[in-house]
């Protein structure tokens, strides 16, 4: 399946060039994260892209093609697994890729050492410091994430999006407890997308943002991919939000 963002250089990345990173992100959440940051940038929503877990940059050079002149794109991870030399491989990826370095800070560090201050320093105080989409895919341990999620909270647009990996994988099943405990914590945010991996059985991510904001994303998400909407949704108590799967259906077990 051929897969449309609306961004050019991301659907030809997407569709052309994905496999050759090594990396655990689908083609398909890519494009939906890209569809949403083309919908920031139509609406006038400026700011930068960040990533906890960046590896090879997978997912982060599909966030990277979608950025805005004065745009900058901060990636993060300790680069310890397999090897450190998972970062010369993320470098030379992002320049064979089309991303311009010069628009991307890379962080060698553990998470859990960051302080909202690194972040707005590493994009330079530029677009107001702000990020406008921060994907937290690293330590997939619930304290972790917690932190993670309390420094993406942090720096985000006020309109801006948290897209969380590996909600609902088996082997993390405490991830959506933690996330379930900081949406307690947090009443002003909701998950407003779920986005399915490949199939409707595999682990999707979370799209996170404002209750005043997930309007300014649902509708244009549903209307922009019609076919791959979930049409049961996903609970929330307080709220439902949508699913975008490429397989639409009830998981049928033989
Ligand atoms: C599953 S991989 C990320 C895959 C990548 N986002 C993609 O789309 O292909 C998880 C990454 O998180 C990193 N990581 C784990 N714990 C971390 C931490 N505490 N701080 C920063 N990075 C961490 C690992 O080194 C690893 O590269």
């Amino acid at each position: 399946m051929k897969y449309g963002s609306g961004s050019a250089a991301v659907d030809h990345y997407v569709n052309s060039e994905y496999d050759s990173v090594y990396g655990m992100s689908s083609q398909f959440a890519a494009i939906i994260a890209a569809h949403v940051m083309n919908r920031q940038t139509k609406l006038g929503i400026s700011g930068h892209i960040a990533e906890i877990g960046t590896f090879e940059g997978r997912f982060f050079i599909a966030m990277a093609l979608a950025m805005q002149p004065g745009e900058r794109a901060v990636g993060i991870d300790t680069f310890e697994w397999p090897s450190p030399k998972v970062r010369d491989k993320l470098h030379s990826h992002i320049e064979r890729l089309g991303v311009r370095p010069h628009d991307v800070t890379i962080l060698t560090a553990n998470s859990a050492d960051l302080a909202a201050r690194d972040i707005t320093d590493a994009v330079g105080g530029q677009a107001g410091g702000q990020v406008r989409f921060f994907h937290v895919d690293g330590d997939h341990t619930p304290k972790a994430l917690t932190h993670d999620l309390d420094l993406a909270y942090a720096v985000m647009h006020p309109k801006g999006v948290i897209c969380l990996d590996d909600m609902l994988h088996p082997g993390f099943p405490l991830l959506t407890v933690a996330v379930y405990e900081w949406l307690k914590a947090h009443p002003d945010m909701r998950v407003f997308c779920v986005i399915d991996r490949e199939d409707i059985v595999a682990a999707p991510k979370f799209m996170l943002c404002r209750h005043d904001a997930h309007e300014l994303y649902e509708k244009d998400l549903l209307d922009s991919f019609p076919e791959w909407h979930f049409e049961a949704a996903s609970q929330w108590e307080q709220w439902v939000a949508i699913v975008l799967t490429p397989h639409p259906r009830f998981a049928i077990v033989e």
